[in-house]
């Protein structure tokens, strides 16, 4: 019975995350990056490699957590998601392998991810009730390259099956990181990471944040579609991704900061490089593409999105992508008036 709802869950938060409507005011587009007109690289020599704290990644981009658990139907969304990653040769975190942590029967949809892409950089998902040896069974079950502690309060909350029980997460957290041998990575589900959030972090050790911010998908609007009567008053919540990835580094620099919520093209991707991140992750947007049309037709948008970074790091004759952190940029609007009330220089 707890399965059963657990699948049916899993699915519908697919399909209400699918849908367009959810996509609300993204706050790349209330950042300018300054066009340069002289370029001193070949296209030839520029490399999109990037270097993530300890990991080296082939490709700024990477397939942020999704799917697993549920049956079939997800299983088959992985074992496309994977294939689509090996062949572009970008990483890939699954969703979160908490379902499969507490039923083997669940572990099938994940295994097939490594099965797909023996050699691909696989980011492992719990959430952050997790203990130290579930968090290592996860990293196990996929030989993950790094490890991802989902932390979604407000999701839970608004979820009518949700979580109710916060106490201690943090302490659990420090456990993890102090006894992982790979890296492990906070993240949000959509609503971002502030700068007290950051400095809170800071100080039990993590190094690695994802900021998920607001922007694209909304797990306020997803969770409320579920509700009888929804909490709509919180569907506009969340700190937008732009600003949560400034937020952070403002209060520790030398983070590695991964930026996601609602990146939608390479650009996106190059502005989030010019704050310093040192990778960029969408979920919504790639799923999207695969359930409406295939794993051709993403593989081709991946590709696609890799040459606009290209385009973007040409533009700013950044050969190497760390080149292009600092870049000259602007902010307009609310972004411009968040970062000033929070950012005072
Ligand atoms: C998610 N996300 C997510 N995150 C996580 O850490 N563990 C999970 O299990 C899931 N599950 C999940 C399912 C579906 C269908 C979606 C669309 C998303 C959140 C995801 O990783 C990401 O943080 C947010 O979706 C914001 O990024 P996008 O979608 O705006 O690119």
């Amino acid at each position: 019975m707890i399965q059963l709802s657990r699948s049916k869950r899993k699915l519908e938060h697919i399909r209400h995350a699918l849908s367009r409507e959810d996509l609300g005011m993204n706050s790349f587009d209330e950042m300018e990056i300054i066009h340069q007109s002289l370029t001193d690289i070949h296209w030839d020599d520029i490399s999109l490699q990037t270097q993530l704290g300890e990991l080296t990644l082939s490709s700024p981009l990477f397939v942020n957590a999704m799917t697993g658990g549920g049956g079939e139907k997800t299983e088959s969304i992985n074992r496309e998601l994977a294939i689509a990653a090996k062949e572009t040769g970008i990483a890939l975190a699954v969703g979160s392998q908490m379902s499969a942590l507490k039923d083997a029967k669940e572990r099938r949809s994940y295994e097939i991810v490594r099965e797909e892409n023996p050699d691909g950089i696989i980011f492992a998902n719990i959430g952050s009730e997790a203990t130290l040896d579930q968090a290592k069974e996860a990293v196990d079950m996929l030989k993950a390259d790094a490890l991802q502690i989902h932390l979604n309060v407000l999701q839970e909350l608004i979820m009518p099956e949700g979580d109710r029980d916060f106490s201690g997460r943090l302490r659990q957290i420090e456990e993890i990181v102090e006894n992982m041998e790979i890296p492990v990575i906070i993240k949000e589900v959509g609503f971002g990471i502030s700068m007290e959030t950051a400095r809170q972090l800071k100080n039990v050790g993590v190094s690695y944040i994802d900021v998920a911010g607001q922007g694209g998908t909304n797990f306020s609007k997803v969770e409320n579609k579920r509700r009888k009567q929804p909490f709509e008053s919180f569907n506009q919540w969340g700190i937008p991704t732009a600003i949560s990835v400034k937020e952070v580094k403002s209060v520790f620099p030398e983070a590695h900061v991964l930026a996601s919520g609602g990146m939608r093209n390479g650009l996106d991707g190059a502005k989030a490089f010019v704050l310093g991140a040192k990778g960029f992750g969408m979920a919504g947007h790639l799923l999207r593409i695969l359930m409406k049309d295939d794993i051709e037709t993403l593989i081709a948008e991946i590709d696609h999105i890799h040459h606009e970074f290209q385009i973007a790091m040409m533009v700013l004759g950044a050969k190497d992508t760390y080149m292009l952190d600092g870049k000259p940029h602007i902010f307009t609007g609310r972004t411009k008036s968040w970062l000033e009330q929070r950012l005072p220089s």
